[in-house]
């Protein structure tokens, strides 16, 4: 059969009035490739093919968001959790330590983690007693030196206020935005695979892995949730995407802090 741009263009607006996702933010090969990759796993041949499929089978819009969004990332990415980091996480930590370890798992082009260094920046300039050091992993090599670079464009950087911009990033003659070294100074960026069930370290006073298990089977999760359990110390904070959620079998291993904003307490 033969394949037109109107073809595609069809399935671009379904999936834009389904799943929210703007398309056009994307270079066109890129949504080409991974419908691609939907198509071959549900055995679609063409794009209206898939397109009659996914009208069809509404499970099909879960794997496919996922395709489509696989290192889509934002700073702040859900303001609330970050208040609730910023307003209680961190002073509740810092009230029972002075030095404390972040480990920011699957942390894509490196906004979650610079996010995190923005906040404890911020708190470190008023109180000098405190300090913290942020490990942040990815299995994604291309993308994690990426989050190295700290470069980001003008539309990356348009959620943060002004304050934020002066503060902690300084503006390049293209346009862009590279983040100030007080902020690298606070991260570590290295690969790392979750699924390889051993921790960067075992002395972690809050994870944050968010948006990264919806690619998980559930033995995957739970075997996660396990070894998150044994890096953080006792009283250790799990922060999880919205969506995500504990499985029944490791659920004991943790106690609901904030159940609206997916964070978890280690039990003892
Ligand atoms: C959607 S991004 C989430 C980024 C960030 N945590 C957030 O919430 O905005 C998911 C990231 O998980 C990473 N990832 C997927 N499987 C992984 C694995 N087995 N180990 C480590 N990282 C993984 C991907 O490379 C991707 O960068």
């Amino acid at each position: 059969m033969i394949e037109t741009k109107d073809d595609f263009n069809l399935l671009k607006r379904y999936i834009e009035q389904t799943l929210k996702i703007q398309c056009s933010n994307y270079k066109e090969d890129y949504i080409k490739r991974r419908l691609l990759s939907r198509m071959r796993s549900t055995s679609q041949a063409t794009y209206s093919d898939y397109l009659f499929y996914l009208k069809g089978h509404p499970a099909e819009l879960e794997p496919l968001r996922n395709a489509l969004t696989i290192n889509v990332t934002e700073f702040f990415r859900d303001t609330e959790v970050y208040n609730e980091i910023r307003n209680t996480l961190l002073p509740e930590l810092f009230r029972q330590r002075k030095r404390i370890q972040i480990w920011s798992a699957g942390c894509s082009s490196g906004e979650e983690p610079y996010s995190l260094a923005m906040i404890l920046s911020d708190m470190m300039m008023t109180n000098k007693e405190i300090a913290a050091q942020i490990i942040a992993t990815d299995i994604d090599e291309v993308i994690l030196a990426r989050a190295k670079s700290g470069i980001y464009p003008d539309k990356s950087v348009q959620k943060l206020t002004d304050v934020q911009l002066r503060r902690h990033f300084t503006k390049l003659p293209d346009g862009n935005f590279e983040v100030k070294q007080h902020l690298r100074d606070l991260i570590r960026f290295r690969p790392h695979d979750l699924m390889s069930g051993i921790p960067p370290s075992r002395f972690v006073d809050m994870i944050t892995c968010r948006n990264v298990t919806i690619y998980f089977n559930e033995k995957q999760k739970d075997d996660l949730a396990r070894m998150f359990h044994a890096a953080l110390i006792p009283g250790g904070f799990y922060v999880m995407g919205k969506t995500e959620y504990l499985g029944r079998e490791v659920e004991s291993l943790f106690t609901p802090f904030n159940s609206l904003q997916k964070i978890f307490i280690k039990k003892q």
